[in-house]
Formats: C-alpha cells, sequence, structure tokens
C-alpha cells in the first residue's frame, strides 16, 4: 500500500519514517503519541529557501501550527524566522535560541505585556508588530514610548479576496475581523507622526489557510503591490518589506496543492526583481502547515471493536482533544494499520471514533478497513503535524500526549505524555 506522505512509508510491512519504526516508538513511548520526521520538516522549507534565493527573504515559522520547542529550534537552525501570536509563542521561541530580529508577532489582539516582552527582548526588540487595527497601533505607541523605544511596525492589510477554503480558516475578506482596509491604512498613514512610538516599515497579509490554488493569493500580492506603492509615495521613507504570510495548502488526501516552486514564481512576480519595482522590498513569508503539516502523524491504539449490522465502529485511544481538526473543520485525515498486513484483508465499511463523549469524537466515517484490526493494533492518523497537538486540550481530564521527533534514523521525544499530576496542577482542593 502507498500512502500520500513523503517521509513516512512502509518498509517491510511496518510504517516507518527514515528507518525507525512507528510501532517500536510506540511500544516504548505508548499511544496516542504524536510522531514527527524532521527531514519532513526541513524538505519544504529548502525549498522555499532556494525559490527565494534572489530576493533578501526571512521565511517566519508559523509556531501556531506546531509549537514544540524543539521544533521551533530544528527549523530555527536551519534558518527559519518564527512568525508568533502570544506572549506564549515568543516565550517558546526565545527558549528555542530565536533571535528577535527574526521573530514577527501577528494576531488581532495582543496585550499590553505581550507588547512589551516583544519591545525589549534581545534590546532591539523583534522585526515587526503585524498590527491589525489603529487602536491596536494607537496601544503599542503608548507602551513604546513609555519605554523610550521604537515598535517596528507592519500594518495588516486585508485585500478583501476570498480564499476559497473552509470558511473557519478564511482570513482576507472584507467581513473578517483581520486585518485594515485600504482607506483605514491610508488614513493611518497621514497620522502617523502623532505615533512618535511607531516606525512603519511594512505592509502585511494573511488570506487564510489550506489555499489550493495560487489564484486568490496572486490577487492579493497584485493588490498588496498596489497599497505599497501608493503609500511609498505618502510616506517620507519607503516601505521595506511585505509579509505575505502563511496559507499554502498541503495534500490530506487527493487534493493537488500548489508546489512550492509556483508558489515562490508567484512572489518573485509581484516582489522581485521581476517586478521592477522602485524601492526593493524584503520579503516574509509565514508558513505554517506547509512545513509542518505532513512532517507528524499521530499514532494511536485499537481499544476495541462495536460490530452494527451496516458497519463497524473501531474505537481508538486518541480522541478529538488530541486531534481536533476532523470535530471542528470535519477535515479529512487519512488513517493507516502501522502494519501493512492489516491494510488489505476483509475490508468493511468502519468509522474510527475516539473515547471522548462526543459523537464530534471521530476521525473517520465509512472508511473501509480490515475487519481483523482488534485491540491492540496500532493506527497512524496522518497529515497531523500542523494544528495537531498545537490545538490539543485536556477535555474529558485527557492528559495530552507525547511527540517524538526522528532525526537521522534515530528517535527523541521531545515532549513527555502528561501526567495525572499535570492535570491538577494550579487547581486549589480549597
Ligand atoms: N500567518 C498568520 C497571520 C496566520 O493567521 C496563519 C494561520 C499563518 C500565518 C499560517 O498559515 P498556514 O501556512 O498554516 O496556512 N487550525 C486551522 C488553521 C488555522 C490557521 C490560522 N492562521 C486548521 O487546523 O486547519
Amino acid at each position: 500500500m502507498t500512502i500520500p506522505l513523503q517521509f513516512f512509508g512502509y518498509e517491510k510491512g511496518r510504517l516507518s519514517t527514515d528507518g525507525v519504526s512507528l510501532a517500536e516508538i510506540a511500544h516504548e513511548v505508548g499511544t496516542p503519541v504524536y510522531i514527527y520526521s524532521a527531514e519532513a520538516f526541513l524538505s519544504p522549507l529548502r525549498e522555499l529557501q532556494k525559490g527565494l534565493k534572489d530576493l533578501d527573504h526571512l521565511i517566519c515559522f508559523a509556531v501556531k501550527s506546531n509549537s514544540n520547542i524543539a521544533i521551533i529550534k530544528l527549523l530555527a537552525e536551519a534558518g527559519a524566522g518564527m512568525d508568533l501570536v502570544s506572549g506564549g509563542e515568543l516565550f517558546r521561541a526565545k527558549k528555542a535560541g530565536q533571535h528577535a530580529s527574526k521573530m514577527v508577532f501577528s494576531g488581532v489582539g495582543k496585550t499590553e505585556a505581550e507588547m512589551k516582552m516583544a519591545l525589549e527582548l534581545d534590546v532591539e526588540g523583534i522585526f515587526s508588530f503585524n498590527v491589525e487595527s489603529s487602536h491596536e497601533l494607537a496601544v503599542l505607541n503608548g507602551v513604546a514610548v513609555a519605554l523610550k523605544r521604537k515598535a517596528k511596525v507592519a500594518l495588516r492589510f486585508n485585500p478583501d479576496v476570498d480564499a476559497k477554503t473552509h470558511p473557519y480558516i478564511s482570513t482576507g475578506l472584507k467581513k473578517n475581523k483581520f486585518g485594515m482596509q485600504r482607506k483605514e491604512i491610508q488614513e493611518v498613514v497621514k497620522r502617523l507622526e502623532g505615533y512618535p512610538g511607531i516606525d512603519l516599515r511594512g505592509i502585511s497579509i494573511h488570506i487564510g489557510s489550506q489555499l489550493l490554488t495560487l489564484a486568490p493569493l496572486e490577487d492579493a500580492f497584485a493588490r498588496l503591490q498596489k497599497v505599497v506603492l501608493e503609500l511609498n509615495e505618502e510616506l517620507p521613507r519607503p516601505l521595506s518589506f511585505v509579509d505575505l504570510g502563511g496559507g499554502v495548502g498541503i495534500r490530506y488526501d487527493q487534493e493537488v496543492p500548489p508546489t512550492l516552486a509556483k508558489y515562490c514564481a508567484l512572489v518573485q512576480k509581484y516582489f522581485g526583481k521581476k517586478a521592477k519595482l522602485k524601492y526593493p522590498l524584503k520579503v516574509l513569508i509565514e508558513p505554517g502547515r506547509t512545513l509542518a503539516g505532513n512532517a507528524g502523524v499521530l499514532v494511536t491504539e485499537v481499544l476495541g471493536r462495536k460490530q452494527r449490522t451496516q458497519k463497524d465502529f473501531l474505537v481508538v485511544d486518541a480522541g478529538m482533544n488530541d486531534l481536533i481538526r476532523p470535530a471542528l473543520y470535519e477535515s479529512y485525515h487519512g488513517i493507516v494499520p502501522l502494519n501493512e498486513t492489516l491494510t488489505k484483508k476483509n475490508l468493511r465499511k468502519t468509522n474510527i471514533v475516539g473515547p471522548v463523549c462526543e459523537s464530534a469524537d471521530c476521525f473517520a466515517t465509512d472508511r473501509l478497513f480490515s475487519t481483523e484490526l482488534k485491540k491492540g493494533d496500532r493506527l497512524a492518523i496522518l497529515s497531523a503535524g500542523a494544528y495537531g497537538m498545537s490545538m490539543a486540550s485536556n477535555y474529558n481530564s485527557r492528559p495530552r500526549p507525547a511527540e517524538v521527533l526522528v532525526r537521522n534514523g534515530k528517535f527523541r521525544v521531545i515532549r513527555k505524555r502528561e501526567t495525572l499530576e499535570d492535570l491538577i496542577r494550579g487547581e486549589a482542593l480549597e
């Protein structure tokens, strides 16, 4: 059986990555467990680096997609910057050794404490605050002035384009809460002198996630380029960078996402040398899923089988608290047995469900699985490297899974499984 992942596949009948059998990891670490391949993170990063090499660029990994500090460190050491959305992510990036000059802070609501933390980091503060509204700009200005600093800023432009993705992960339409419209940006720029704590350097966009065609991105890039050119007419100093956000989709099932080479060519077309801009721009991108999505799987163990006349239910030990994407977005994740011989025999319509007390706790509906799969057999839920563990919760008081990283033919635990004591940490009996 072939599975649609470049870095995971069957070797001698056992699902493996980089020569390491996932069953061996599950045996040692237990289940549920997230297993990542370092090479699978690094390969798309290198592709992006190659595609943008003619440009002054910074690839900022969207830490929200996978925030384990070992993953942040892996990518930082390979040259990536970080796109952060909270003080917590900033703390993680710092712990992982990332320098502030390679960090951008996105997000629709930043607190003053978070702003202060980012302004003071590594003396110079972070590379950019991607500011989402005029009220946020005023607050950031106040915090910066009080600290006698200047906040380097990009304004987030809402280009009003339809990303044609799931409505929950579409962000570039006028009706979405994100960013500022062209008029609002122009007005802010007129009032910039009133903000002595702000150093406006760039414009950012992010129109949505899991984009399967480049057309909406091209539309957004064209609108962004226009806004940059307009603003440069008014500003005393031209803008020095654009931040194009993330969003390039990956293959979960049968989708054919755009190639990274084509994506980079599009970036070059609007912001590279080919664009013949009067003032050259540094280009930032913020890929999350592109790097993390197919770099990880969630391995789970079958707890038992329920037979019904129409179909069977396989109850597994991972739940919606461990991987919420199917419950939240009805998203598809491939599921395969670790043991290849169980992929073929006596297939029957099956639902793969978790133990959580919600009907939404279901990873697959009416898919064909072998009737021989039984208690103790293990399955891998594929493409779970992005927005998997980072969205996991303790719902139903379930300790969150362990995380394991495979690199150069070896594996190591990069996050221990939570214990029962971890569950009640900080709680008070009286
Ligand atoms: N930059 C900004 C400002 C973002 O809001 C996001 C994602 C990214 C970059 C990274 O986007 P990516 O390259 O991963 O598409 N939980 C959802 C996805 C939410 C995305 C939120 N923003 C899911 O599981 O599909």
